[in-house]
């Protein structure tokens, strides 16, 4: 028999599968589309101390290389979802993990706290990654330094899991990724979207407003499981792996690659119950296979830990 829990941090998640951050909304815009209970965990859309309207349309791109986004943080703000999304967000059966984001170190750490006190969930994903800000995201999450400063930080503040969000737009993501862990982090999930551009040949202008966005879907799943699987014989915390992944094969390549849990993005776009399908082909492969555990899926490639 094959035990799908998965632990992070003090947290245990039921299963492996989760729904990565933005692509998922606050959990009620799914609800009647798939069972929530069969969620591993809920990414939420990042929340920021302030309300933020995102940058000007057009801020999404679909090709057949995956979808090219440049959002810019759009959120309900910290107050806001407090009022409006946490209230469902506590009563669901799933684990829910707040993405958090912000422009400096100490934003994050305001939020953190007034979401400790106004709503408590069950764990933090710090977005160091978000390639469409020009404070923030992204040039916190590429400096080993910083990230150990905001991760050092937070740990003070919570004793809930701390995952710290990893972006592939850099030259060493093992450095990164161990800065995060010798900071306290409790796991490291990879990789964030890819910065890519498309261009209307016609009007000879950008497809996004930004010029440039981030790139998710079937192009990047070499590019997040090749960081995934360096991220996991560099570190000893669990790794949490998403990018491309659209089918069960796609997810237990980065079982197979280090990582301890996965996350569905652009799937859901395309599939709103393609977490179901994924999380069945992942227990059908262990009981055909024998495993009998999560860390089973780590002795082939050797895992660090
Ligand atoms: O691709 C992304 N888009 N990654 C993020 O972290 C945030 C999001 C956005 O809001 O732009």
């Amino acid at each position: 028999t094959f035990d799908p829990r998965v632990r992070i941090g003090s947290l245990t998640m039921t299963n492996p599968v989760g729904v990565a951050s933005g692509t998922f909304g606050y959990g009620s815009e799914y609800e009647q589309l798939i069972d929530l209970s069969s969620l591993g965990a809920l990414y939420t859309k990042a929340v920021t101390l302030e309300p933020r309207p995102g940058n000007n349309i057009p801020r999404i791109v679909e090709t057949p290389a995956g979808m090219l986004n440049s959002i810019g943080l759009a959120n309900v703000g910290s107050r806001g979802f407090t009022r409006e999304k946490y209230p469902y967000l506590r009563d669901l059966p799933c684990s829910v993990i707040v993405n958090l984001a912000g422009s400096y170190i100490e934003d994050y750490c305001q939020t953190l706290e007034y979401l400790e006190e106004h709503a408590p969930l069950a764990g933090y994903e710090v977005n160091l990654s978000c390639p469409n800000v020009k404070c923030g995201g992204m040039a916190l999450g590429t400096d080993p330094a910083q990230v150990a400063e905001v991760t050092r930080e937070l740990r003070k503040r919570t004793k809930k899991p701390l995952i710290i969000k990893l972006s592939p737009n850099v030259t060493d993501i093992t450095s990164i990724a161990k800065a995060a862990e010798e900071a306290g982090a409790d796991a490291v999930s990879c990789i964030n979207t890819l910065v890519g551009m498309l261009i209307d040949t016609k009007h000879k202008r950008p497809l996004l407003s930004t010029g440039t966005g981030g790139l998710s879907g079937p192009a990047i799943l070499p590019v997040g499981l090749a960081a995934v699987y360096r991220v996991s014989q560099a570190v000893s915390i669990p790794v949490i792996g998403l990018g491309g992944i659209m089918e069960a094969d796609h997810a237990i390549q980065y079982l197979l690659a280090g990582a301890s849990a996965i996350q569905v993005g652009t799937a859901n776009f395309v599939d709103p119950s393609a977490t179901a399908r994924i999380l069945e082909g992942i227990t059908d492969y262990a009981r055909r296979e024998g495993l009998a555990s999560i860390q089973d899926f780590h002795q082939f490639l050797g895992r660090k830990a």
